[in-house]
């Protein structure tokens, strides 16, 4: 067995000091203790404790464990359970608690508790006193833990979540799974995201940023003050660099106990502009003085760039035409689940921008900020969302239990946690609402306002489905840029949408896919088994379509900006077509006749007495463990046309098929292919004008080699073959880097390949494998991308599927001190191998 050495390195802890600057930032994730009530993961209940908010509740027994924390991932899987939240149990009642100490010189301090995000209806106490919460689970909260701090002695907070009774469409996970905050400051400060930077004029030669702060004073006294604004440049890896610009204000009053908004305005020469080639920020920081002390610091880094939604040439990023190649991704990160690491977010990323994927859309909720820290360095766009639905709401307990107390306190929170990042260039308001086929109502255009309020650098959307008979009712003069839904037959076809967009009064309208495609596969699979989708990419629900037809609607219609695709990855939950949730076929309910409507419920019930086992979908263009699909190569094909690449479909592997024709497709950003078998041609075919992939229909199978060459312009452009294999012998360890840091976060995943003897990779050996790992580390989740698999992710025995497996290994946080980091090795070992 082949084993690979992972070492681990030590970090040294950050805390961003600071007595001098008035601010202290605390990571307040680690040593929670955690207890579960109400629904268990069983399904049996168990009676939540009174008072387990007070400060004398005995929580010894409790399980120790460091945020961020799903306390559902774990599982198990429960075929009772709805297929469309995953299978996971979910629904219950978590409590948490910390102990903790503040010092007495923090007296006179102010306290808080930054919350990323909790699942969901979170309350939450200090010495059991309450003081604070926030409903919506997506949503980034502050809570002020001062009017109930014991200074120079023990405190502790307690948090209630209650998933019991709220409505998903896709598992939502459920717990404290974004990361906690405690921020100190003095009772002087920039309020909670006080800090607004908008950037009104860029050229070459110079460029003004408008920096707005907001500032807080606690004190019962008016108080005199000012504030000094330096933007220095940043580099990738937040290195503050050379200042490039200061300015001050003028003195302030502040009222006693109030807030006041201020600004000004700096000039920076010659801007580096934020790009998705070039991803230059800079950072402002704002100091904060009351007289001649300085009380606050707070930073925030911002980009220049311009954006703008054109009525006929599509979204222009500083001026350019910049298609919009975007993805649609629910919160979950797979066998982890709902709690955010942001080396596993970084890995999403990659991938995505391995196939040549430059957008984001955050489907259908407020995301994790880490995923927009990410965005603004690696270059991509995001139509960053708010809701699923408004008041009328797609499932009980969903947001529209929530909509008419909440909605503008979070959009309020959505919109000024998110805009001082260069990569958001939309907000959304919702997705496939009720609300649009009621456009005399005016909800749409009410919830564009309520945005701009908060920013009106921004264009607001929402994505419509069944453009023709709900966006184009009107609904669309109430946002900013009309996002469309599954439109590629309006847009494409007989150019509906461009005579929509040319009548009088829409000059200034223009369009994008805010969702489309919805192809569903599983990977590696061809001729599917069970509960399986093929992987030749010609499977779309009624409502969804195929890749190229979206490519051919674009390409027909290049007004429109680009696409979103129904999705980047595979997901938890809502695995259609076995998937008997009601509510997506609703969502486009208005695009079907009575009879229609019935005859797919009536499939939904069919579905359901089937029992399937999935619990993950099947739209990923990657599957939910990050190993790439065909159709990751059909658009990296298109979307990165300047890549010389060729894939084939399907493997060689077909012992039963002999003398039976097989369809091969093939994938290539080359404009033309050859296929050879055992080295015979097979033919050369061009590819056609809104055609996208290379067909082969019929081809007889005999074993050996399936070989592909790709031409551009009559030379040869790229190659690739498939080859039949021989029986599964051995496992390849794969793992994506080779150095782990020990600081509770950090994460290798080890991509496991079953060869045959000559060290192929074997894509239809399913042997069972158990991964083991010798070290100060653990393997924390396991998976092989079958979304049928009802094997708890924790488990580190699972069979491959389609030839690959996943080990996802942590390091124990601060795992021994020693310079040269921990050497551990991880093995594989095949359990058996299916005959
Ligand atoms: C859309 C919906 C998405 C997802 C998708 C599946 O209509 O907006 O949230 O359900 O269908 O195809």
């Amino acid at each position: 067995m082949k084993k690979k050495i992972l070492c681990i390195l030590l970090l040294i802890f950050a805390v961003k000091a600071g007595a001098s600057t008035g601010r202290s930032i605390y990571n307040f994730d680690f040593d929670w203790l955690f207890s579960r009530y109400g629904l268990q993961a069983d399904g049996t209940r168990l009676e939540e404790p009174v008072a387990a908010e007070s400060i004398l509740f005995d929580d010894r027994n409790w399980k120790q464990l460091d945020l961020p924390y799903d306390w559902a991932i774990e599982g198990p899987f429960r075929p009772d359970l709805e297929g469309f939240t995953g299978k996971l149990p979910w629904r219950g009642i978590g409590w948490y608690r910390k102990h903790f100490k503040v010092e007495k010189k923090d007296e006179g301090k102010r306290l808080y508790l930054d919350f990323d995000g909790a699942m969901a209806h979170a309350e939450v106490w200090l010495n059991g006193k309450k003081v604070g919460g926030h409903p919506y689970g997506y949503t980034s909260f502050r809570v002020d833990l001062t009017p109930a701090v014991v200074y120079g002695g023990e405190n502790v907070v307690a948090v209630r979540l209650n998933t019991e009774d709220m409505g998903s469409r896709w598992y939502p996970g459920a717990g404290i799974y974004r990361h906690v905050r405690l921020v100190k400051t003095s009772q002087v400060h920039v309020d909670h995201w006080g800090v607004f930077v908008t950037t009104p004029q860029i050229s070459d030669k110079e460029a003004k940023a408008v920096i707005s702060v907001k500032l807080r004073n606690h004190l019962p006294d008016p108080v005199k003050g000012h504030y000094a604004v330096s933007v220095y440049e940043l580099d990738a890896e937040d290195g503050v660099g050379a200042e490039v610009a200061k300015c001050k204000s003028l003195s302030l009053n502040l009222p006693a106990d109030g807030t006041l908004e201020d600004s000004v305005t700096v000039t920076v020469s010659e801007p580096r502009r934020w790009s998705l080639e070039q991803t230059n920020r800079y950072l402002a920081r704002v100091v904060v003085f009351d007289g001649k002390k300085q009380v606050d610091t707070y930073e925030v880094p911002f980009g220049f760039r311009t954006i703008r939604f054109t009525h006929d040439n599509g979204f222009l990023l500083n001026g350019k035409r910049v298609q919009i190649q975007g993805t649609c991704n629910h919160h979950d990160l797979g066998a982890l689940g709902t709690a955010v690491n942001k080396v596993a977010l970084e890995r999403q990323l990659k991938i995505l921008k391995s196939f040549g994927c430059n957008a984001l859309r955050t489907s259908h909720n407020i995301p994790a900020p880490e995923l927009l820290d990410l965005a603004d360095k690696m270059g991509f766009l995001v139509m960053d969302e708010a809701f699923d639905c408004w008041k009328k709401g797609k499932q009980p307990g969903d947001y529209g239990s929530l909509f008419e107390e909440w909605h503008v306190k979070d959009l309020e929170a959505l919109v000024c946690r998110d805009r001082n990042h260069p990569s958001v260039i939309l907000w959304s308001t919702g997705n496939e609402v009720p609300e649009q086929y009621t456009p005399e109502l005016g909800i749409a255009r009410y919830l564009t306002d309520v945005v701009h309020r908060f920013d009106k650098t921004r264009p607001v959307t929402f994505g419509a489905s069944y453009p023709s008979k709900s966006a184009m009712n009107g609904t669309e003069l109430q946002v900013d840029v009309h996002g469309m839904n599954y439109a590629a037959g309006v847009y494409g076809g007989p150019h509906f949408y461009g005579e929509f967009l040319n009548k009088e009064g829409h000059e200034h309208l223009s369009g994008f896919s805010s969702e489309s495609s919805s192809t569903m596969s599983s990977r590696g699979e061809y001729f599917p088994r069970k509960f399986h989708v093929s992987s030749y990419d010609l499977n779309e629900p009624g409502w969804g379509g195929l890749p190229d037809q979206e490519f051919a609607a674009l390409d027909r219609y290049p007004a429109i900006c680009g696409e979103f695709v129904w999705t980047g990855f595979d997901y938890l939950g809502e695995p259609t077509p076995f998937n008997s949730d009601k509510t997506v076929l609703l969502n486009h309910a208005a695009a079907l006749s009575k009879e229609e409507l019935k005859k797919q419920e009536e499939e939904l019930k069919k579905i359901e007495e089937n029992r399937p086992t999935s619990r993950s979908s099947y739209f990923g263009i990657v599957d939910l463990a990050g190993f790439p699909k065909d159709r990751y190569y059909l658009y990296q094909s298109r979307w990165m046309p300047d890549y010389p690449m060729v894939h084939i479909l399907p493997h060689w592997n077909f012992e039963n098929k002999k003398g039976e024709n097989i369809p091969v497709f093939v994938y290539s950003s080359g404009d033309e292919v050859e296929l050879f078998l055992n080295g015979k041609s097979l033919g050369k075919k061009q590819k056609q004008a809104f055609e996208y992939r290379f067909r082969w229909n019929e081809v007889p199978y005999e074993p050996g080699e399936l070989k592909a060459v790709a031409y551009k312009d009559g030379k040869v452009w790229a190659e690739a073959s498939v080859k039949t294999t021989g029986a599964p012998v051995k496992l390849k360890l794969t793992p994506d880097k080779k150095i782990l840091k020990s600081d509770g976060e950090d994460l290798i995943f080890v991509r496991v390949s079953v060869l045959d003897a000559d060290g192929n990779e074997v894509p239809t050996a399913e042997p069972l494998i158990k991964a083991t790992l010798d070290g100060p580390g653990k393997i924390v989740a396991t998976d092989n991308g079958d979304p049928t698999c009802l094997i708890p992710f924790p488990e580190t025995t699972r069979p491959a599927f389609n030839g690959l497996y996943l080990a996802i290994v942590k390091a124990n946080r601060g795992a021994n001190a020693y310079s040269g980091g921990y050497p551990f090795s991880i093995s594989g070992d095949i359990r058996s191998v299916p005959s």
